[in-house]
């Protein structure tokens, strides 16, 4: 297949890109690296730097691939966004206007070019008051954020590409992307960085001196949030399931999550465990908008597409993340790490 990924420079999107380019696909990543890596993007990718709000240069991007008549690429999967659930809430308006506006003119070059699969990545913020823990794709969708609701926007757009257009889509609910490359070749280094398990392992690095936990008083086992920590490559292999999938006509919508939930304290104590660390906590206020727990009932994926999580154990994700961190305590290098 050829595939266009955006923000195939940033964290997920660099390892579903090597795992294409590993099964034999032909990628170009469009980014405009604001928040992605150059170095992060397979060699073999075809790399195009431009942003999804400029429609000129999106175009090119098109026009590099054109084929007689044919559609450019076989299918597009939508990874560039801006990230940050609290950043959203301080400074809503660059959400609206950048993530919707760089999926209003995407989809626009994708319909007027005949791309009829799309692949969105949503995530598990659009369940904000959720009744059943795990967490099923029927639940309502009631985003915690300005974030959530853009991709909710996101989501529903796709329904109107459908009706108008007949592209077919998957909506892929991401819980807490975790891990990297077996290899430790690519990894996460988002600056400022707010996922915990890169967090917890900064401290194990020296890079910062404790971990705030946010909450200590939650009704849970410990105290502390329990969350779906989901391996960055078993992500991977569920967008390469999903975008064969399509070719049966079928849109859809799955929630991915590795299906155990861990609380603050058991991810801080697995970082113990794999880097021998004593990794010091302070406690700290909840923070507004934080649920309890969400945990991801993926089961409707695993049925439709097979589609089985390799890191079910959470020390193993957290390994993974280790191997990437000590061989590239600076990331991807640059600014250097913030504290
Ligand atoms: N990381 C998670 O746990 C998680 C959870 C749920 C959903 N998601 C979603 O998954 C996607 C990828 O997340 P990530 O953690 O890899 O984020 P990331 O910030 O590492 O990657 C996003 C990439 O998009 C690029 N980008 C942003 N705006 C752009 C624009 N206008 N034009 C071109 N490129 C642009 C950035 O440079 C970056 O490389 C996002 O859509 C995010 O909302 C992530």
């Amino acid at each position: 297949m050829k595939v266009l990924v955006t923000g195939g420079a940033g964290y997920i999107g660099s390892h579903v890109v090597y795992r294409l380019i590993e099964r034999g696909h032909e990628v170009t990543v469009f980014d405009n690296l604001s928040a992605g890596h150059r170095q992060a993007v397979h060699p073999k990718a075809k790399f195009v730097q431009g942003d999804l709000l400029d429609m000129a240069g999106l175009t090119v991007a098109f026009d590099v691939n054109q084929r007689d008549g044919a559609s450019p690429f076989d299918g597009v999967l939508h990874f560039a966004s801006h990230i940050q659930v609290g950043e959203s809430m301080r400074d809503p308006f660059k959400y609206l206007r950048d993530n919707v506006n760089a999926t209003t003119n995407l989809l626009e070059v994708c319909t007027a070019t005949g791309v009829d699969r799309f692949i969105l990545s949503s995530t598990a913020n659009l369940y904000d008051a959720p009744k059943r823990i795990p967490i099923t794709e029927d639940e309502a969708l009631i985003p915690g954020s300005v974030y959530g609701e853009t991709k909710y926007i996101g989501e529903r757009y796709l329904m109107w590409m459908e009706r108008i257009y007949g592209m077919k889509y998957c909506c892929l609910r991401y819980f807490n992307a975790s891990g990297a490359h077996p290899d430790g070749i690519i990894g996460e280094d988002h600056r400022p960085e707010t996922h915990l398990i890169p967090l917890v392992i900064q401290v194990a690095l020296g890079q910062r001196p404790h971990v705030d936990v946010y909450g200590t008083d939650y009704d849970t086992p410990d105290g502390t949030a329990i969350r779906d920590y989901v391996h960055v490559t078993d992500l991977a292999d569920a967008h390469i399931l999903a975008l064969e999938a399509l070719k049966d006509g079928k849109s859809r919508v799955y929630n991915l999550g590795s299906g155990s939930g861990y609380s603050v304290l058991e991810v801080i104590e697995s970082v113990r465990r794999v880097t021998g660390h004593p990794i010091p906590v302070k406690d700290a206020p909840r923070r507004a908008g934080d649920l309890p727990r969400l945990v991801a009932d993926s089961t409707r994926i695993s049925a439709e597409l097979g589609w089985e999580p390799e890191y079910d154990n959470l020390d193993r994700i957290v390994e993974t993340a280790w191997k990437w961190h000590q061989s590239h305590p600076e990331g991807y290098g640059g600014q250097g790490l913030r504290v």
